[in-house]
């Protein structure tokens, strides 16, 4: 039996380049190797942003449409919606019983997030237990393995701390979750900020090829590069790491950066290239997406079965642990 890997993301938007980078490269990767389960974190998504609901099924769908055109495969991978397995709810519900609120108030994330998200309210139970949540929605699945960005270890290290305390009560109920790190370094946002929706700054996989040209012309590159004979940093520079990221041609991502260090060679050129490249990995997802949309109805039917067959699995899991808690009735 192959070990199982669980992931999710939170359809707080579309789907952008740093999601393929950081999460469906990889995910789709593992899809050989594991028996992989990928689901929409919606719930995830309420815990900052409760107030407005109204585009959150909307994401959800299309974001999966979206993982299935830049890879994910549901015929062998179960793609699933977490609110459609509402076991992941009272699993959590369990483990809040047992873990106690400091646990959760010294989770790296918890405090920074609260400040950074000043403008929404985030004092709330929902918000607290986050990392609650994302433990029951990967224990639930015996998953041995979440692949993740660096960011999210403080996550699984309290999955863990948790799993150790509920099987300490009740028994050895659930596997310990280990990362597995995507290592690719986080994708810049175009302006050299911390890619956000809040800053509008990411190509995303459902744009156009004009847009992308148009997005990869405005990049952010080397400030002091005021003229193209000027020597520029190649480090760092948001045009070379999407170069690095997506160009295939490493001939043509060379020849690029030994000019640009010399000054010999102007941003448009290094920026066309780009979008080009940009261009050439998302075509065919464009593609995959056309088809996929043009049977009214596939995507939903997809999500269903993946629900479903998630759903399953999860309701085993809870029969077993109502009856370790002893709350069979
Ligand atoms: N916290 C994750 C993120 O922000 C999303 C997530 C929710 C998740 N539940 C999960 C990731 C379970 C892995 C496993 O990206």
């Amino acid at each position: 039996m192959k070990p199982r890997v669980v992931s999710g993301l939170r359809p707080t938007g579309k789907v952008h380049l740093g999601h393929l980078v950081g999460a469906l490269r990889n995910w789709a990767v593992l899809q050989d190797a594991y028996e992989c389960f990928y689901f929409a974190a919606d719930w995830h998504a309420l815990t900052s942003d409760y107030a407005d609901t109204s585009g959150l099924v909307g994401y959800a769908y299309e974001n999966i449409a979206d993982w299935i055109a830049a890879g994910l495969d549901p015929e062998r991978s179960t793609i699933f919606i977490q609110s459609m397995v509402p076991e992941h709810a009272e699993l959590y519900l369990l483990l809040s019983m047992v873990v106690p609120t400091p646990w959760l108030e010294r989770v790296p994330t918890y405090k920074e997030q609260i400040e950074q998200l000043s403008t929404k309210d985030l004092s709330t139970i929902g918000f607290l237990g986050y990392p609650l949540l994302q433990t029951a929605d990967v224990i639930i699945y015996d998953a041995n393995y979440v692949p993740v960005g660096e960011d999210q270890v403080p996550h699984l290290e309290l999955s863990r701390e948790v799993v150790r305390r509920f099987n300490n009560f009740y028994g050895d109920l659930f596997v310990e979750p280990q990362p597995l790190l995507t290592k690719f370094p986080r994708l810049p946002g175009l302006d050299n900020r911390k890619m956000s929706k809040s800053y509008d700054n990411s190509i995303d996989l459902s744009d156009d090829a004009e847009t992308v040209r148009k997005k990869v012309m405005q990049m952010y590159t080397d400030p002091k590069r005021i003229r193209a004979d000027i020597p520029g940093t190649v480090e760092g520079n948001p045009v070379f790491v999407y170069h690095d990221a997506f160009n295939a041609n490493v001939e043509e991502v060379e020849d690029l950066k030994t000019r640009y260090r010399a000054g010999t060679v102007g941003d448009v050129e290094v920026k066309k290239k780009l979008a080009r490249a940009i261009n050439e990995v998302l075509e065919p997802m464009r593609e995959r997406r056309a088809a996929l949309l043009s049977h009214p109805g596939r995507i939903r039917e997809i999500v269903g079965d993946g629900s479903a067959k998630a759903r399953a699995i999860a309701a085993e899991t809870m029969a077993r642990v109502r009856e370790a808690v002893r709350l069979k009735y």
